[in-house]
């Protein structure tokens, strides 16, 4: 059999992106269109402005990827598309778009799950083995996923409040940098220094989950009170105290889980993998304490949100010839 390839769709929040991947691991083309722009004024991610804009694109990007990767449609194996967790409206873009190729070139539809293509990023650039640890940090979900086989996901740990990409954002509003803050918190943190000692949420709980909201009001009130008092603000250092709060928590209890559980890898994923100070602070911890285990960090384009991935983690569908029929819907709640 040739080898197989699949048009892949991912609009679930505030990037339009279309990718050509063949055989799961393989990038024909990537395109990513991000809408960072527009919604930065208003702070936030705003929904209605983010399917208007993939309403505009959708079909250019979905040519570009096609044209790039230098194939035809009648070259395609399926299409596959986020289906959720995002934005209902945004998510729906994508899976019309979807349907409409699927149904005029006769392709088998693949319905993917976000996280999971979070966690499929790593396969674009290594062989993933099992069983595996996970810990999936984006804007929306802060997730420890075990994974025995490639369709088996479970899931260990979880914020019982705010995703950690979450808390980036809104502490980087205090700070007044632009939306999404976590790059420039991350930026910032690298020219400070942690000496404001922020808690370590649940850091000594007997279990995997996390929270991080008690951390964001602990920044906040801190940041308040210094300024009814005419203290100085030192930003850098602040950033650097948040961040090394969130890294330690993130970090401690990863590995206290990969060593709980017979894992071959620890997988990153997500937009906050993008973090310079938790992809340090994990390959330390990995060399220091689990030797055995292979670290997966995915190359900082595929650690936000892109079609690639979503292409990647549908191959594993493509080879049960688990199929969606049109009846294919958003699902802006679905859990893995
Ligand atoms: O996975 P993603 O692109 O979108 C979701 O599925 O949510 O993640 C976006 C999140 C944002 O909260 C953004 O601030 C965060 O990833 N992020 C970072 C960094 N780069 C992106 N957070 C911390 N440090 C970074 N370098
Ligand atoms: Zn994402």
């Amino acid at each position: 059999m040739s080898s197989r390839k699949i048009l892949a769709i991912e609009t679930s929040c505030d990037e339009t992106s279309a990718a050509v991947i063949e055989e799961g691991k393989v990038i024909l083309s990537n395109i990513v269109a991000s809408q960072v722009k527009s919604h930065q004024r208003f702070g936030g991610v705003v929904p209605e402005i983010a399917s208007r804009h993939h309403v505009e694109q959708i079909t250019l990007i979905i040519e570009e990827a096609m044209q790039e990767a230098g194939i035809a449609y009648a070259d395609l194996d399926a299409v596959a598309v986020t289906e959720g967790p995002g934005l209902v409206g945004a998510l729906l873009i994508g899976v019309n778009a979807a349907k409409a190729i699927a149904f005029a070139h006769g392709l088998p539809l693949i319905a993917v799950n976000h996280i999971k293509g979070h966690i499929f990023a790593n396969r674009l650039v290594s062989d993933m083995q099992f069983p595996l640890l996970s810990l999936v940090v984006s804007g929306g979900h802060t997730e420890l996923i075990y994974m025995s086989a490639p369709d088996s996901f479970e899931v260990i740990g979880e914020t019982r409040d705010d995703a950690a990409g979450e808390a980036y954002d809104k502490i980087g509003r205090v700070l007044g940098v632009p939306y999404p803050g976590g790059k420039h918190i991350d930026e910032m943190a690298h020219k400070g220094a942690d000496t404001y000692h922020f808690p370590r949420a649940m850091i000594r709980e007997d279990n995997y989950d996390f929270s991080f909201s008690g951390l964001k009001s602990a920044f906040i009130n801190t940041v308040h009170n210094a300024k009814q008092k005419g203290e100085p603000i030192h930003t850098d250092d602040l950033a650097a105290s948040f961040q090394a709060a969130v890294v330690e928590v993130l970090v401690d209890k990863t590995i206290r889980a990969a060593k709980d559980r017979p894992v071959k890898q620890l997988v990153l994923a997500g937009g906050v993998a993008a973090n310079r100070g938790l992809r340090s602070a994990l390959e330390k911890a990995v060399a220091a304490e689990l030797p055995e285990v292979k670290l997966l960090i995915p190359p900082l384009a595929l650690c936000g949100d892109n079609a690639a991935m979503i292409g990647a983690a549908a191959q594993v569908k493509l080879a049960k010839a688990e199929f969606s029929d049109y009846a294919l819907n958003g699902q802006p709640g679905l859990s893995v």
